[in-house]
């Protein structure tokens, strides 16, 4: 249905709490290396993730392999620098959500390379610095899904 790209993740449990995610809404996880941590590290293990779960995370040497292996999707990228709210979009099956890494966020240049009303910020009180990657990641899957009316959960 969707897509979830995490480019560059560096914090176990937050890959774990998106691996939960994806496995409970039916988005398919892709993971951009260098990634933070092993993918059989016991602290993903620890978010009690079954071998169905992992079974179904990708992983790729780079964001355009990644991109190229899902036939150029539409992305979204979501950055605190972004200038679109998050549920401004009309999304469609096929979307692809990329969420840049824990320290850093997005590398500027791969923010630009989405068009601006493709970049998408989830609103915070003044003065915030940013959600957590795995909070920030399920609030935006529930809104393309809740979009679609729910299909296929109940
Ligand atoms: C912990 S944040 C990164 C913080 C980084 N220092 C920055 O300012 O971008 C990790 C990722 O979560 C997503 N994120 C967190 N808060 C967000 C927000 N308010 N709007 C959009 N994306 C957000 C972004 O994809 C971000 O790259």
């Amino acid at each position: 249905m969707f897509s979830l790209i995490l480019y560059e993740p560096e914090i176990p449990p937050n890959t774990g709490n998106i691996i939960r995610l994806c496995a409970n809404t039916g988005v398919q996880l892709h993971l951009v290396e260098p990634l933070g941590f092993e993918l059989d590290e016991p602290r993903l293990k620890r978010a009690g993730l079954d071998y169905r779960e992992f079974a179904s995370v990708a992983t790729y040497e780079s964001l355009d392999v990644c991109l190229a292996a899902l036939a150029k999707p539409r992305v979204f990228a979501m950055s605190t620098r972004a200038g679109t709210r998050y549920d401004a979009p009309e999304f469609r099956r096929g979307d692809a959500f990329l969420f840049g890494p824990e320290t850093r966020g997005l590398p500027q240049t791969v923010l630009e390379s989405v068009p601006p009303e493709q970049r998408l910020r989830l609103p915070m009180k003044e003065n915030s610095r940013s959600l957590n990657l795995s909070n920030a990641a399920a609030v935006l899957v529930y809104e393309a899904w809740r979009q679609l009316g729910f299909d296929g959960g109940n």
